[in-house]
């Protein structure tokens, strides 16, 4: 991966070429608001986080330190990506540890694509009968859509392109940018 030294206004990975798209001050601003949120509608719920790895990793870390809950994390890991395109199938990596049962759970992915994934997660997660279920999600690409998915914490709505840095990866590269940056399309 290639960066330019002064001005990362562009990643370069291969052959493709990535422009800044959100900034870490926006993201760090939007996530305060969003933990301000969870604190107030799980406030004395003592919810479980259920973090989605590897993308989710930088999001969870951020989310849970702007809220000011007692709460647990649990991590799962899923992967349904190859390069930039879905292979529309969800492997399951590793399962979840602990029961669920009666707990008010939030699920904390880096993005909602085609929403499959999610999919896959909730109808997982409600056969342990949890007290409740949410999703908190960085990033949620509403043009993209595939099935039906209630995100009630959602950072930003994006439009249809594939994006890098802060937790998101290009085949493993890219996760530890602090920014978020976007393909750049072949017009721009
Ligand atoms: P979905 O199942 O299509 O909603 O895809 C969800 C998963 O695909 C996310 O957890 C990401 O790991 C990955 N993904 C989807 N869109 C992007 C993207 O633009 N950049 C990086 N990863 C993505």
């Amino acid at each position: 991966m290639k960066k330019r030294p002064a001005v990362d206004l562009q990643v370069t990975i291969g052959s493709r070429v990535f422009v800044k798209y959100l900034g870490r001050d926006a993201i760090r601003a939007r996530i305060r608001e969003l933990g301000r949120d969870i604190s107030v509608d799980y406030r004395d719920k003592y919810p479980v986080f259920i973090v989605i790895l590897n993308g989710a990793f930088m999001f969870a870390a951020d989310l849970v330190r702007a809220t000011s809950l007692e709460c647990e994390l649990q991590f799962v890991k899923l992967a349904s990506y190859e390069d930039i395109h879905s292979t529309g199938k969800v492997k399951k990596i590793i399962g979840l540890p602990v029961p669920l049962t009666d707990r008010h759970v939030i699920v904390v992915e880096d993005i909602v694509d085609t929403g499959r994934t999610m999919l896959t997660m909730i109808e997982d997660l409600k056969q342990m009968k949890p007290a409740s279920l949410s999703i908190a999600t960085l990033l949620l690409k509403p043009d993209c859509l595939q099935v039906p998915i209630d995100s009630s914490y959602v950072g930003f709505e994006i439009p249809d392109a594939f994006v890098i840095g802060y937790g998101l990866d290009l085949d493993g590269k890219a996760r530890n940018l602090p920014d978020i940056y976007q393909l750049k399309s072949d017009h721009s």
